[in-house]
């Protein structure tokens, strides 16, 4: 039975745990497939059942990871792909939605993202995004790193309510988006899904989260983690391969940042003071 992790609300009104767990890497021949299923699995019974891919990832390789970790639980999981946008026109969305479907061993995709913004008119691909919804092939759409003129570009369409996600790089190294993304987004009840968490493992060496860490008998990751999720409206999700690092991620729902912490992680990573342009990996 998979443990309760907070929820925030996508606009369209569904609850997503704000943690969930990504899927870059996998599928590549790194470890092997059911290891990195396994992973995934282990995951879901601690209640991380947002899964992000892409068809980006391993060129349909992560998919078929998560379609192996999926098989049989598919109620449990809410299911997160994304499209190229060299595939984002009319034609080519349906395309690469119904590849997708295929290496998912699935018959919907529960939000389906832009990966980022290409040459293909963004009215045509929410349009297209919209008859994929009509269709059944999936239930919402949304979009990954949009910086503010864009998802202003974005609302202004007829369509462009629907959007129900930005996807974007955020954690303590990568805080521009405070500035004026997370405050556009809040205002319209937007959440952001924040990429790279744990800044690609970079952030569970850190010295300054360790000490944190020291003090609620934690992780440097976990410290990372539950400060990416410390407001609501944000959902992060890490990738982990190895089992222990799935543990840790989903154990960090559960850790508080006292303003103490908080403080001492604003002087190490500072708070942006100036618009900044939107940062990407
Ligand atoms: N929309 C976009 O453009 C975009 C861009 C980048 C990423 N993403 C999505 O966001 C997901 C997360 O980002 P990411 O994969 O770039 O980076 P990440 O989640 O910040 O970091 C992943 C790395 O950190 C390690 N790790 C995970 N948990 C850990 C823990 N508790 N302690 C120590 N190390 C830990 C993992 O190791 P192991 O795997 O060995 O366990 C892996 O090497 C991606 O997988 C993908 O789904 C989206």
């Amino acid at each position: 039975m998979p443990s309760a992790i907070r929820t925030t609300l996508l606009p369209c009104g569904q609850a997503v745990p704000v943690l969930g767990q990504g899927t870059w890497r996998m599928g590549e021949g790194r470890r092997p497939k059911a290891e990195e299923a396994a992973a995934l699995r282990l995951g879901l019974d601690l209640g991380l059942t947002l899964i992000d891919t892409a068809e980006m990832y391993g060129n349909g390789g992560a998919e078929e990871v998560v379609a192996h970790a999926i098989a049989g639980r598919r109620e449990e999981v809410f299911l997160v792909s994304k499209a190229l946008p060299s595939n984002a026109s009319r034609a080519g969305v349906v395309k690469a939605c119904e590849r997708s479907l295929k290496h998912l061993g699935t018959d919907r995709i529960d939000l389906y993202l832009l990966h980022w913004r290409g040459g293909v008119p963004l009215a045509e691909t929410v349009e297209a995004f919209e008859a994929l919804v009509r269709a059944g092939k999936i239930r919402r759409w949304g979009v990954s790193n949009f910086d503010v003129d864009d998802m202003e570009e974005l609302e202004a369409l007829a369509a462009g309510a629907g959007v129900q996600t930005n996807q974007v790089l955020y954690n303590l190294t990568r805080r521009g988006v405070e500035f004026d993304l997370v405050p556009w987004c809040r205002q319209r009840g937007i959440p952001l899904m924040a990429y790279s968490p744990v800044e690609q493992g970079e952030l569970a060496d850190n010295a300054v989260l360790a000490r944190i860490a020291g003090r609620h008998g934690a992780t440097p990751a976990q410290v990372a983690l539950a400060w990416t999720i410390r407001h609501d409206g944000v959902v992060a999700i890490p990738k982990a391969s190895r089992p222990e690092h799935v543990r840790e991620n989903a154990a960090a729902a559960d850790i508080v940042l006292a303003a103490e912490d908080l403080a001492e992680l604003d002087r190490a990573f500072a708070p942006p003071t100036r618009p900044r342009p939107l940062e990407m990996i």
